[in-house]
């Protein structure tokens, strides 16, 4: 057991699950960018996205349980599993390390108020829904500040290949938004117009 805990295999899993879990929570928001408010007549129906998003974002909530976890089992450095929760009280990088908790506490309110959505009203369940997008630059941050590899070509290069993506999600969900609110023009808009 000492042998799992003191050697390297859980900090280089710990790194790993780090950089897969940026891309997994990347490609999940957008997703659920896209999916939000999609229109019928679009050539991929929405329930793909939105399918994809949820299942995406269940692997999400268990690589950072996984990240947390192995953070915390290994001695290389010395973090405690309430740190892993509370973004106050770190002696390791308690800046960067403060962050990826906020983070990680953010998704377990997401997925709290899904799981008992039945419960809450669609705007309530919404606007919590919302700090899903908090989560993310949060978790960047994160990453960025606190990464061995995150100076490494390689993981600069999937930075910033996740930071176009969201980018771009982003665009477009404000670009419909902006689409549907000047939206199909009424008939009595029509009228003062002088339409007939
Ligand atoms: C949504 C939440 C989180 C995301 C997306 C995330 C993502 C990442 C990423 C991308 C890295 C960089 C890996 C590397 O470049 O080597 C990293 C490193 C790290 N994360 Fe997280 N993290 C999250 C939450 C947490 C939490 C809650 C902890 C608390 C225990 C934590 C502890 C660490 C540690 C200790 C490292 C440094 C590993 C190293 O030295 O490279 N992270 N994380």
């Amino acid at each position: 057991m000492a042998a799992l805990t003191d050697g390297p295999l859980l900090w280089f899993l710990n790194r790993g699950t780090g950089i897969v879990l940026l891309v997994v929570l990347s490609v999940s928001l957008a997703l659920g960018m896209v999916s939000t408010g999609a229109s019928a007549g679009n050539r991929v129906p929405a329930f793909v996205p939105q399918n994809l998003h949820r299942n995406l974002s269940i692997l999400g909530l268990a690589l950072v349980l996984a990240h947390a976890l192995t953070a915390v089992v290994d001695t290389f450095v010395d973090i405690r599993w309430w740190q892993a929760l509370s973004p106050w009280g770190a002696t390791y990088e308690p800046f960067w390390l403060g962050l990826g908790t906020v983070a990680f506490d953010l998704m377990l309110v997401v997925a709290l108020s899904t799981a008992v959505k039945s419960r809450l009203s669609v705007r309530a369940w919404r606007r919590v829904h919302l700090l899903g997008y908090a989560a993310w630059p949060v978790a960047f941050v994160h990453g960025a500040g606190i990464g061995t590899d995150a100076g490494e070509a390689w993981a600069r290069w999937i930075a910033a290949g996740c930071l176009t993506l969201v980018l771009a999600a982003l665009v477009a969900r404000l670009t419909r938004g902006l689409r549907a609110r000047g939206g199909p023009v009424r008939v009595p808009e029509l009228a003062r117009r002088g339409v007939r």
